[in-house]
């Protein structure tokens, strides 16, 4: 069990002057960050800064040793069979950008992408598991087709079984959407997938900051998410990929520390992570995300404290806070949801009173002025909406972490009653 009012003190923002003053519950755009992350950061560039990967000089030697660690300790945390397998990358855009860029450049026959193959997509994605999909269709002549919901608003597996054929390449899908907050039967879709000799990658944005994830248990392929979204700093994100075919694969990006040589006329590339990492990677960044142990040292990362939450505990107690919000949002008239349950820390709804038309982009205002941040609008998965047969308004959602608690929903409930009265 997790005590959040005690974890609020662990971090420094809700201390501040804005922290004092609004209720955050915008956890799914992006998490605030503990102390001991913070300090992390601060001894990392204030001790330890050097050059990773490139120097022979001992610091550099250090903190690259350190940045492998970190590597290290993220495959570790989501059940990954090597260090080799982690790629960290600016956030999940730029993971599943590397995935898709990488398979179009990609020539090995067993899963180069070209004309007449198929990508498989769902209409639940977040843009950033949509658009590299749609653009590699469509640099490569392949179609993309959609997968459709079941009316609990998962991933409907029937459906996306039978877009299965023999040309489809790779299926992309989410773990847990970014809107509804529904969870996805995700070892299932993999299993279905490999037995089809269909490519899995799983935008698991949603998930990895609030659940256990073992990637070798769901059995995908790769499994993209941000550091950001789980109490890191901002501009990290990982890019997991299993060590057959990230060897497979063309890089994604050329340049420095990705080589093993270079001609005037061609390159050779690096053994995995570095092929896919390319230029000076923001190693602060990803051991803050992932913590670190080097020269006697133990710097602890955003992974160290979640993993001291306990995962299953996380998972729970945002599920309770969730649950809690439907509940009170469910005595307010004209409040729809948009999934039928409580799934994760993710609840979004429509509001509007009969006869009044529905605008998320009002309430958002009002929410504003009662210094409440929560998110309104498309949540950048326009599709879904269209799908859902939702105005160019979208709808409201609210998002909860380790930090929240029943104080927060029942302040937000409260104004969110009070709007519905204006
Ligand atoms: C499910 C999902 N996928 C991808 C993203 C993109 O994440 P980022 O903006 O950190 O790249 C988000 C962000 O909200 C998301 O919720």
């Amino acid at each position: 069990m997790l005590y959040a009012r005690k974890i609020k003190e662990d971090f420094p923002w809700f201390s501040s002057e804005t922290g004092k003053k609004n209720i955050y519950a915008d956890s799914a755009a992006t998490t605030h960050k503990p102390k001991s992350v913070l300090d992390t950061m601060n001894a990392l560039y204030t001790e330890y800064y050097a050059a990773v990967n490139r120097t022979s000089h001992e610091s550099g030697e250090i903190f690259s040793e350190m940045y492998y660690d970190a590597h290290r300790r993220m495959a570790s945390f989501i059940g990954a069979e090597s260090a080799d397998e982690i790629i960290f990358t600016r956030n999940c855009t730029d993971a599943i950008n590397h995935a898709a860029n990488a398979l179009l450049r990609t020539t090995e026959p067993a899963i180069a992408i070209g004309k007449g193959d198929r990508i498989i997509c769902t209409i639940m994605e977040h843009h950033s598991n949509m658009l590299p999909w749609q653009q590699l269709a469509q640099l490569t002549g392949a179609e993309i087709v959609y997968a459709g919901l079941y009316p609990d608003r998962t991933i409907d597996i029937d459906h996306f079984k039978s877009l299965i054929n023999g040309r489809t390449r790779i299926a992309a899908f989410s773990h847990v959407s970014n809107v509804l907050g529904t969870v996805n039967h995700v070892a299932q879709l993999c299993s279905i997938c490999r037995d089809a000799g269909v490519l899995t990658l799983i935008d698991g944005t949603q998930a990895a900051p609030h659940m256990r994830v073992n990637v070798s248990e769901i059995g995908c392929d790769f499994y993209a998410f941000s550091g950001h979204k789980m109490l890191a700093p901002s501009g990290t994100g990982v890019l997991w990929g299993r060590t057959a075919l990230l060897e497979k694969l063309a890089p994604s990006f050329y340049g420095g520390g990705m080589i093993s040589s270079v001609t005037t006329q061609g390159a050779s590339w690096n053994s995995p992570p570095w092929k896919f990492e390319p230029g000076t990677p923001d190693a602060c960044g990803a051991i803050a995300l992932a913590g670190s142990e080097a020269n006697g040292r133990r710097l602890y990362g955003a992974v160290d404290y979640l993993e001291a939450a306990g995962m299953d505990a996380v998972l729970s107690h945002e599920k309770k806070l969730s649950a809690y919000t439907r509940k009170l949002l469910a005595e307010i008239e004209g409040v729809e949801f948009l999934c039928t349950e409580a799934h994760s820390g993710i609840t979004a709804f429509r509001m509007a009173k009969k006869g009044r038309e529905e605008n998320s982009h009002i309430v958002g205002t009002l929410l504003n002025e009662m210094n409440i941040i929560a998110r309104t609008g498309g949540h950048c998965a326009y599709p879904l909406h269209q799908y859902l047969d939702i105005n160019d308004s979208g709808s409201i959602r609210l998002s909860y972490y380790i930090y929240n608690d029943k104080s927060d929903v029942e302040a937000i409930c409260s104004a969110l009653g009070s709007i519905n009265l204006l």
